[in-house]
């Protein structure tokens, strides 16, 4: 069984004054909070136990938000991350919720799109050894993880922010590993940034010969939500896609119903309490179309 965890954690500091008394990942993106993305992209995985990892002062609003995750079929668990000190924090802070389990980390600002992604993020989720993580080309990688790839798709070199990067493969916050993930975060140092790094994680399972890299191709999505004009720019895209073809993107009771979580029932349920939105319309529609 995979396990899945959300870091939604940090400052935010780029994006104040917005942020100054509301978590980043709560903000929305044009219909939703923006966490909706992130957990729906694990439940697309079929991962089905989450954690939830932010500041002690937003922490309880993402309780109030997904609460135990029982109206999903989900379990959600939550954890205080007291001070931003890295990505790879996530699997030291997660130990004991992954216990013996492989762990898909996602950031709770990303979000991914496109027409393959389930069938990609399925199997990846059968990882069982080593390291998987995705590459996408972007025009100016520099503020990103960077990788650069054999023609077997195996990494050959990882750079954090590099000034000059090898590639312009960035790579995008969802991570799968295997159990070692827990040890060789405890075994990290911090970079010069003061940060556990997600990239010094990924360097030891490169070490090893054991990343593998999957190449988002050209027509996926990706944006990390990080600065205001990158917010606008996914509120659009999203609203853009959804007005036009008339559906939902990250509409978590979907996922849950097509993944067997929840019933018929749960999601009409679901459908009365959202009846004044498109998103509760949708629901409805998941459902007689089924
Ligand atoms: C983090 C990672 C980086 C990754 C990025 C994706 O960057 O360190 O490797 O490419 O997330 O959003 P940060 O958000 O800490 O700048």
């Amino acid at each position: 069984m995979m396990k899945g965890i959300i870091l939604a954690g940090g400052n935010a500091t780029r994006l104040y004054p917005i942020t100054l008394a509301v978590s980043k990942q709560m903000l929305p993106v044009y219909d939703k909070p923006m966490i909706y993305y992130p957990l729906s992209t694990l439940m697309m995985a079929g991962v089905r136990e989450v954690l939830i990892i932010s500041t002690p002062i937003h922490l309880p609003a993402f309780e109030r938000l997904l609460g135990t995750g029982e109206d999903l079929g989900m379990k959600f668990e939550y954890k205080v991350q007291e001070k931003p000190v890295g990505l790879a924090d996530a699997f030291i802070l997660g130990a004991d919720f992954i216990g013996n389990d492989s762990v898909a980390l996602i950031l709770g600002d990303n979000m991914l799109y496109g027409s393959n992604l389930e069938a990609l993020l399925k199997k990846a989720s059968k990882l069982k050894t080593g390291g998987l993580i995705f590459g996408y080309k972007v025009a100016d990688p520099t503020s990103y993880g960077v990788v650069e790839i054999d023609k077997n798709g195996t990494a050959i070199s990882i750079e954090e922010k590099p000034e000059n990067p090898k590639s312009n493969l960035a790579v995008p916050g969802i991570y799968f590993y295997d159990n070692n993930v827990v040890n060789i975060a405890k075994n990290i140092k911090p970079s010069a940034r003061g940060e556990l790094e997600i990239t010094d994680v990924n360097k030891a399972y490169m070490e090893n010969g054991n990343l593998k890299v999957i190449p988002l191709e050209n027509g996926y999505a990706w944006f990390d939500t990080g600065l205001a004009d990158r917010l606008q720019d996914a509120s659009d895209f999203v609203k853009a896609i959804e007005v036009r073809q008339g559906i939902q993107i990250a509409c978590l009771e979907e996922y849950a119903y097509k993944n067997n979580w929840i019933s018929k029932e749960k999601v009409l349920d679901h459908a009365k309490k959202y009846s004044k939105t498109e998103y509760g319309k949708y629901l409805k529609n998941v459902v007689d179309q089924s």
